[in-house]
């Protein structure tokens, strides 16, 4: 594939980067075609030759490698998980593992690789530049749990798809005057259920960092029907679970029907949301023009809306937590 763009050749002659591979890693999120796309024509429209990496880092290592033109990323922008599909590499936690990816890179003259996932993602690509190859992390998980990054590619859309589920059992519940225990995704973070628990009207949210007894659940049923309610939406992340013996607990205490449902893996697909194609496709090429400066060990993450980088060491050492205000406005928002 010429690089041409309106007719002209772009020459990339500042860098030594001449050629880079792109790779998606851990669980998907809607939004990592759209940064796939970004690198891939960023990389091209700057005179580069891109390689697509398929199955995260396993694919490094066993040379599932492919050149993309600008037409291989056409019409991915709207599709959901990953073309070049994802996977958790063992085998790349081993230093044997590391070193057959290295030597993968160089067969196939990969100068610098960009890797789109969490953290886990972000600790193989310090190791990959350590060994280097110069290589840029892009946040890109549905939970939001990037501590470097105030957004992270997927979590609008799956904030989108619980709320629509929300939506729907809201209509049900409001029709049985039942109680809806509604669990999302968020093993660590409680970011998805804080979104859609506020966005869906949630009379109480529990979430791995203040997560909620089973009693103060009740409490909050109870004090809310004494105000006049008579339907309830309980926001429950993965992290703190136990969403099928909350309901038992619910229903027999309170008298009220209580059904629980687990959202699930449901969150993780669907077309990307607006904003999530765009903050990738910022994030995607961000991370190309880094790595055309020769610059490698960053990730790119978003500060106060923009589009900025950080050294991948300082990055993992950071810690974010969701913000006091918007759990105390959710249970306002709620009498
Ligand atoms: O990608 C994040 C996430 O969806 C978490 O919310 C969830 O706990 C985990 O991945 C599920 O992982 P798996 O797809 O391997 O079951």
């Amino acid at each position: 594939m010429t690089p041409t763009v309106q007719g002209k050749k772009r020459r990339n002659i500042m860098s030594k980067i001449k050629c880079i591979g792109v790779l998606t890693s851990g669980g998907d999120s809607p939004g990592m075609n759209a940064a796939v796309r970004a690198v891939v024509r960023t990389g091209i429209y700057n005179g580069l030759k891109v390689m697509g990496i398929r199955r995260g880092y396993n694919g490094l290592i066993h040379g599932e490698i492919e050149e993309m033109d600008a037409r291989a990323v056409s019409d991915i922008m709207q599709k959901g998980g990953t073309i070049l599909h994802t996977a958790r590499s063992m085998e790349f936690m081993t230093p044997e593992g590391r070193e057959k990816a290295v030597s993968m890179a160089k067969i196939f003259e990969i100068d610098g690789v960009v890797v789109i996932g969490g953290d886990g993602s972000f600790r193989g690509a310090r190791e990959l530049s350590r060994l280097g190859i110069p290589t840029i992390g892009l946040p890109g998980t549905i939970d939001n749990d990037i501590a470097c990054s105030e957004y992270t590619i997927g979590f609008d859309t799956a904030v989108n798809t619980a709320l629509d589920s929300i939506n729907k059992l809201r209509d049900t519940v409001a029709s049985h005057e039942r109680c809806s225990v509604i669990e999302v995704m968020g093993r660590n973070a409680g970011y998805i259920a804080l979104y859609c628990g506020i966005a869906g009207g949630a009379e109480a949210i529990s979430i791995p960092e203040k997560p909620l007894k089973t009693d103060d659940v009740i409490k909050t049923i109870i004090e809310a029907r004494n105000r006049g309610k008579n339907r309830y939406i309980i926001v429950v992340a993965e992290g703190v679970g136990g969403s099928a013996e909350l309901a038992k607990a619910i229903e027999e205490q309170t008298g009220v029907e209580t059904r629980a449902t687990i959202l699930g893996h449901v969150q993780r697909g669907g077309s990307p949301s607006a904003r999530d194609r765009i903050v990738a496709s910022l994030m995607g090429a961000k991370a190309t023009e880094l790595l055309i400066q020769g610059v490698g060990n960053r990730i790119v993450a978003m500060k106060h809306n923009k589009i900025v980088d950080y050294d991948i060491e300082e990055a993992l050492q950071m810690k974010k937590s969701i913000e006091d205000y918007m759990y105390k406005l959710s249970k306002i928002l709620s009498i």
